[in-house]
């Protein structure tokens, strides 16, 4: 996406912004089109799976992804304006390149948020923690697994299943902590390592700021047991 919005930014500059020995307008014209159809398209589909895991958060999203969402919403309202304008309204053709810079610079938040934030985020040392989780519970924990299953059953079984390690809209949970590895992160399968997934975690996954420390404790003793 980021390769097509420099794609639309510079074939906007030749073709509105130089006086002469441009190249060749028609044809840029034409790519700014198609490259401006492909890119909706994308937007829908990732707009669709976006929408899935907002719904999987049960409202309880981040503010990064709350920033995401309006630039997001930003580029689709401005992006249908402009297309209407070059469509229908054609007097507000002068406004056209305005609104395309500020679909660029919307567009760009969009990508910063997301691409951006991943890049910065996957750059982190890996913690290398030895302590290794993964004892039976006993008798007098079961209650607290109980409330662990309850907590884990209303927060995290839309995006993953604690009966196997198929992926859903995250990783399948079973044994997770009685291997050595997080699937996905390649962090270390550790008590501590599944806190830090649930207060920041390792990209995709929405932080579940909702639960307290103590309800934390509860899915751990869950987690320990599938
Ligand atoms: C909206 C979907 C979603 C919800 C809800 C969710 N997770 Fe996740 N989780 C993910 C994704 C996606 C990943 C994999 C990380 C990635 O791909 O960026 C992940 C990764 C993990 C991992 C580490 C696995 C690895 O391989 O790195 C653990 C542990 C985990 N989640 C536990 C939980 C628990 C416990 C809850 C509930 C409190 C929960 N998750 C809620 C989507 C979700």
């Amino acid at each position: 996406m980021l390769f097509q919005l420099l794609l639309a930014f510079f074939s906007m500059l030749e073709i509105m912004g130089r006086e002469k020995d441009r190249l060749n307008p028609p044809l840029l014209r034409q790519i700014h089109r198609i490259n401006g159809y492909v890119f909706i398209g994308l937007f829908f589909v990732l707009s669709y799976y976006c929408m899935i895991f907002i719904r999987a958060t049960h409202g309880e999203i981040s503010s990064r992804i709350l920033l995401h969402s309006l630039f997001a919403i930003g580029v689709i309202l401005m992006l249908t304006t402009k297309i209407l304008f070059i469509r229908r309204y054609r007097k507000f053709m002068s406004k056209v390149p305005a609104f395309g810079l500020t679909i660029f610079f919307l567009a760009a938040g969009l990508v910063a948020t997301s691409g951006g934030y991943y890049l910065v985020t996957s750059a982190e040392p890996l913690p290398q923690s030895q302590e290794l989780a993964g004892n039976q519970p006993d008798a007098s924990q079961q209650a607290l697994v109980e409330k662990g299953q309850e907590l884990f059953n209303k927060w995290c079984v839309a995006c993953h299943d604690p009966n196997s390690k198929r992926a859903g809209g995250g990783p399948g949970l079973q044994g997770i902590l009685k291997v050595d590895k997080f699937p996905v992160s390649h962090w270390a399968a550790t008590v501590d390592n599944v806190r830090r997934q649930l207060r920041t975690p390792f990209r995709l996954m929405p932080p579940q700021v909702h639960l307290s420390d103590e309800e934390l404790d509860h899915i751990i003793e869950f987690l320990k047991t599938i």
